[in-house]
């Protein structure tokens, strides 16, 4: 392997925009990278975009010099937790150990991962929410008149007709409990990426006439499926604690 003097980072579904690059597009650009560069391909989004036939999944073809960093963050809902992971060449991966600050991550978010890994209801069920917001939100958005870039992703760039608009939108939904993030620091001045879920939503459930309601307790109960999944991870944990060491944990990792 190369020694690794620049590094190139592609985040595939990209934020703020939403959008994916295709394995073509990528191949046709890593055509043009030399060996010696290291890409870190940032897939945080990948679950969205996992089914799309034109998304290439990177952990079904490798490239020596690529490392893919992935997140329980977004799909598994667990960003408060702090867990997700990466794969790399072996080589790569020796090497980076050698460097790396020696704290893992908790003992908690490590079953956490584990647990939500094998969680395929709450996947299933966390992506369609996701398709059915986006697409209520893409149609609500498009009728007010408003371009949106098509999303791969769980949140939605609209492309608004100016800044002072864009800061309009964004102050008054936030007064309604609704984030969403202007991209003036991206250069995008007039566009405005709308998060999909946001404070005001998280709890709601989408009516079967489009409208949002309050929600029940069993659908609070399913929106929290992913922390009893992590809890029941612990339990599991709990009783192997004495009986597991560190390599042990990180080859049940490798395998999940
Ligand atoms: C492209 C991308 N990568 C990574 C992250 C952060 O993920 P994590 O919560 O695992 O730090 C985000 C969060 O917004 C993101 O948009």
């Amino acid at each position: 392997m190369a020694t690794l003097k620049r590094i190139v980072c592609l985040a595939n579904p990209n934020n703020p925009t939403g959008t994916i690059f295709t394995r073509q597009q990528f191949d046709d650009f890593y055509r043009h990278v030399p060996e010696r560069v290291l890409i870190i391909l940032d897939e945080a989004y990948f679950e969205y975009a996992k089914d799309n036939p034109r998304y290439p999944d990177s952990m079904h073809y490798r490239y020596d010099n690529v490392i893919t960093l992935r997140t329980f963050s977004k799909v598994y809902g667990l960003a408060g937790v702090r867990i997700g992971y990466g794969f790399a060449h072996e080589e790569l991966i020796r090497n980076l150990l050698k460097v790396k600050l020696p704290f893992e991550p908790s003992t908690p978010a490590q079953a956490a991962g584990i647990g939500a890994l094998s969680d395929y209801e709450f996947l299933h069920r966390s992506l369609e929410q996701n398709a059915r917001a986006l697409r209520y939100l893409t149609s609500g958005l498009q009728e007010l008149g408003i371009d949106v870039v098509p999303s791969a992703a769980n949140f939605l760039m609209a492309v608004l007709p100016g800044e002072q608009e864009a800061f309009r939108i964004f102050h008054e939904l936030l007064a309604q409990g609704v984030v969403v993030r202007p991209l003036k620091a991206f250069g995008l001045r007039d566009s405005h990426p709308l998060i999909i879920r946001g404070t005001k939503y998280l709890l709601e459930e989408q009516n079967e006439d489009g409208s949002w309601g309050d929600p029940d307790e069993e659908s609070i109960r399913r929106r929290c499926h992913t922390t009893w999944t992590a809890i029941d991870g612990l339990r599991n944990y709990a009783w192997r604690a004495e009986r597991l060491s560190r390599p042990q944990v990180r080859t049940m990792l490798k395998q999940c």
